[in-house]
């Protein structure tokens, strides 16, 4: 048994019906799973900017079947995102450059909030800044809210990050916003990184070292598409970030690194589809997982990974999901491991 099924809270879960046509061994509390102080009913969570503020997905998601949703990402001030095309489809994926586009602080407080609470979920807030300062500020304004459970910084999307080294390739960038948005909240800090670094597994301790909780492994992978009758970029913003089954081995490999390195639970995202996928993502070490792109074509997705997750659970005798985390590494925590390439 693992570390991870030993913190699981399992007889506290409040999710306890079973989807029909399972035995009643293991039951839905089997798969409970805590991230930091956030209980989770299942390891499944809706990726950031997949389904809005929550509630434009009410009677096509059944939120009481996944352990969280993450709030579109929020900036300070209101957002209008980037010119379009703002979406090009690609072989096996999906690129996009929103741009951030979001209400703002004020109107997620005050307006988008109320309703997102009363989802039958766990809420987490996604936030981005571009100071220190700002992702401090933004923390301790979502953080002080009851009605969220745990706070999601996105130092990683691609489609705002001008500079030629980006912040989310810098452990001394990404440790002063972890440690300055850590200073403003004591809810459950989720730091979510990008997959395009030249070193994940130095930023990743940099950012548990500055007091993350938990760490998303990972954002999507900057790429471009062309459109040759325009003879133009695709999407207006130039590049994208990639997302879908494309990315999946990228960001397994990511966590898989990640997870050798660091102590503190590590939540896969990137082309998660299937019970399979998710099983991946666990194995490789993930306690926990995001799923997003998947959602577009079949907003179903979600419930049907935690179903396929019971079966599978009752084929391979598991008591808890906690049972999954790692099991493909032989060891536990080998930081220095090099994934061999070609
Ligand atoms: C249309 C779209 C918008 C997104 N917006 C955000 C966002 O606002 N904040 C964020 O942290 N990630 C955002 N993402 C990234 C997803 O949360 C997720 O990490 C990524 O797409 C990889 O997972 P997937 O392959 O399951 O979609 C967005 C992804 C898509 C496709």
């Amino acid at each position: 048994m693992s570390d991870a099924s030993r913190n699981t809270s399992l007889g506290t879960s409040d999710a306890t019906a079973e989807p029909e046509g399972l035995s009643s061994h293991p039951s839905d509390a089997a798969l409970a799973t805590t991230i930091g102080a956030l209980k989770l009913r299942n390891p499944i969570m809706l990726a950031s900017g997949t389904v809005g503020y929550g509630p434009e997905y009410e009677g096509l998601i059944d939120f009481e079947s996944v352990g969280a949703i993450v709030t579109k990402t929020i900036t300070r001030a209101p957002r209008e995102g980037n010119a379009p095309p703002r979406l090009a489809e690609t072989t096996g994926g999906l690129l996009n450059a929103i741009g951030l586009e979001n209400v703002g602080l004020d109107v997620f407080l005050n307006e988008k909030l109320p309703e997102a609470a009363a989802l039958p979920t766990a809420l987490v807030a996604s936030v981005a800044g571009g100071s220190p300062d700002e992702f401090a500020e933004l923390a301790l304004a979502v953080g002080d809210r009851n009605e969220i459970d745990a706070v999601e910084i996105n130092i990683s999307c691609p489609n705002i990050e001008r500079a030629r080294r980006p912040v989310w390739d810098d452990p001394a960038a990404v440790a002063g916003i972890v440690s300055a948005a850590r200073g403003a909240t004591s809810k459950t800090l989720i730091v979510k990184l990008s997959p395009s670094t030249a070193d994940i597994a130095s930023v990743a301790e940099s950012a548990e070292t500055a007091g993350a909780d938990a760490l998303v492994v990972a954002n999507t992978m900057p790429g471009m598409r062309i459109d040759i009758e325009r003879m133009r970029p695709a999407l207006g913003n130039v590049t994208g970030g990639l997302s879908g089954s494309a990315i999946l081995p990228i960001n397994l490999a990511n966590v898989w690194k990640v997870a050798g390195c660091v102590s503190i639970p590590v939540i896969g995202s990137g082309g998660i589809a299937s019970t399979g996928d998710a099983i991946e993502y666990l194995m490789a070490g993930a306690r926990a997982f995001q799923v997003g792109t998947a959602l577009f074509s079949d907003p179903e997705a979600a419930v049907a990974i935690a179903e396929g997750l019971l079966r599978d659970m009752e084929t391979r005798e598991f008591e808890t999901i906690g049972e999954y985390v790692g099991l493909a590494r032989e060891e536990s925590r080998v930081c220095t491991e090099q994934i061999p390439a070609g």
